[in-house]
C-alpha cells in the first residue's frame, strides 16, 4: 500500500508506533521498522541526552530502516534540555520526529534545517491547522478514544478525522484506538494516509516491557480505561487499577482544590514499576480503549503483516465486491 505517509518517511506500511514513556526504547522501535512500519524512540525516557544518542545509535545497530524520535512537551517544573535532545537527533542521523504534548515551535527550525520530517500528534483540529502552519510535514490526528493524553476537547475519531480531511493540507494519520486492518481501512476512508498505534503496539513480543503488563492489556476490555487528571486540564487515559481508584478518590474528595503534590503518589515514578517490574497496581499508566479488541501477544511483524492482510481484503474482496454486487430485487 503505498501513501502519502509511506512515500514521505520511505517506509513499506503506512503504520507508525507512537512515542510511548518506558516503551519505545530501541528494541521497540526496531521491530516496528524491520516489520515495515515507523517505529519510534522516546526521547524523555532516556534520562540525559547522551543516553539519548545512545540510545539511537543501539537501534541503528538492529535496524537499517528509517525510524524515529519522539519529543513530548508537557509541564514540568524542570523542563529538559530540549537543544541537546535536538542535537542528539540530528547528529543521530535520525529523519523522522513525531513531537507531541505543545507547539513545536521552539525545536522546529532545527529540526528541518537538518531535513528532518515532523508529524506533530495532537487532539484537534486547530491545532492540526497550527502545525500545518508552522511547517509541520505531517499531523497525527490523536481521538478521544486514545491511550495518554487525549486533550480536553473528548471529540473521537469518527468525526476528528473528516473534521481534519476537511480542514488540512498536510497528509495526517489517525491514531487512538488503532488496532487491525479494519482500523486502517476506516482510517483511510476518513481521510487519513495510515494510522498510529500506541496500546497495540505494546502486546508484542519485543516489546521491551513486563511480561505483566502485556496480559493486562489482553485481558483488559473497552471499559477498563479511566480518565485522570481532568481536574488539572492535563488529562491522561490511564488502564484502571487500585492505584487508579485511589487517584479518582481524591480527585472526587478534593475537586477544585485538587493540585499535583495531591497525587503525586499514584503519578510520580510510576512507568518503571509498572513496565519494567510489572506492578500493576503502582499507579496510572497510559492505555488506550483498543485494549477491548487486543486479544493476543504476537511479533511486530506478524502484527503488521496481518493488519495489510486484513486490510487488503477488507477493500478488495468485502468493498470492491460491494460495489460490483448485483442486487435483485
Ligand atoms: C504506555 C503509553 C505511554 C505513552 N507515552 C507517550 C509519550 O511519552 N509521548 C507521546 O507523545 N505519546 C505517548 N503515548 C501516546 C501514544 O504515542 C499514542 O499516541 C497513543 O497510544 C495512541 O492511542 P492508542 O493507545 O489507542 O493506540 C503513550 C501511550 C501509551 C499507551
Amino acid at each position: 500500500m503505498k501513501t502519502k505517509i509511506t512515500e514521505m518517511f520511505g517506509i513499506q506500511h503506512p503504520i507508525i508506533q507512537g512515542g510511548m514513556h518506558y516503551v519505545g526504547f530501541a528494541e521497540m522501535a526496531a521491530a516496528v521498522s524491520n516489520a515495515g512500519g515507523l517505529g519510534i524512540i522516546t526521547a524523555l525516557t532516556q534520562k540525559t541526552p547522551a543516553d539519548l544518542a545512545n540510545e539511537i545509535a543501539r537501534c541503528k545497530d538492529m535496524t537499517d530502516k528509517p525510524f524515529g524520535v519522539n519529543i513530548t512537551f508537557l509541564p514540568s517544573l524542570t523542563p529538559p534540555d530540549y537543544p541537546a535532545i535536538v542535537k542528539a537527533v540530528i547528529e543521530g542521523g535520525v529523519k523522522v520526529v513525531e513531537t507531541a504534548g505543545r507547539n513545536p515551535e521552539q525545536v522546529l527550525p532545527a529540526l528541518k534545517d537538518a531535513g528532518i520530517k515532523v508529524i506533530h500528534k495532537c487532539t484537534s483540529v486547530r491545532h492540526s491547522l497550527k502545525a500545518q502552519a508552522i511547517g509541520c510535514d505531517a499531523v497525527s490526528v490523536d481521538g478521544f478514544e486514545c491511550g495518554g493524553h487525549p486533550g480536553e476537547d473528548d471529540v473521537p475519531n469518527f468525526i476528528l478525522l473528516p473534521r481534519a480531511a476537511d480542514e488540512l493540507e498536510i497528509p495526517f494519520v489517525s491514531s487512538g484506538g488503532m488496532a487491525d486492518g479494519r482500523s486502517l481501512v476506516a482510517a483511510i476512508a476518513m481521510g487519513a494516509e495510515g494510522m498510529n498505534m500506541g496500546t497495540r503496539f505494546i502486546a508484542t513480543k519485543e516489546a521491551p516491557v513486563h511480561e505483566n503488563v502485556k496480559q493486562a492489556i489482553v485481558a483488559a476490555s473497552e471499559l477498563d480505561t479511566r480518565l485522570v487528571m481532568r481536574p488539572l486540564r492535563n488529562t491522561e487515559r490511564v488502564m484502571n487499577n487500585a492505584g487508579v481508584e485511589r487517584l479518582l478518590e481524591k480527585e472526587a474528595a478534593l475537586g477544585d482544590k485538587l493540585t499535583i503534590q495531591d497525587i503525586l503518589p499514584e503519578v510520580a515514578g510510576v512507568y518503571p514499576k509498572i513496565m519494567q517490574e510489572g506492578y500493576m497496581d503502582a499507579g496510572a499508566w497510559s492505555c488506550g480503549m483498543v485494549a477491548g479488541l487486543i486479544y493476543d501477544v504476537p511479533t511486530c511483524k506478524e502484527l503488521i503483516d496481518r493488519i495489510m492482510t486484513q486490510a487488503e481484503e477488507i477493500i478488495s474482496a468485502r468493498m470492491m465486491g460491494m460495489l460490483d454486487a448485483k442486487v435483485s430485487v
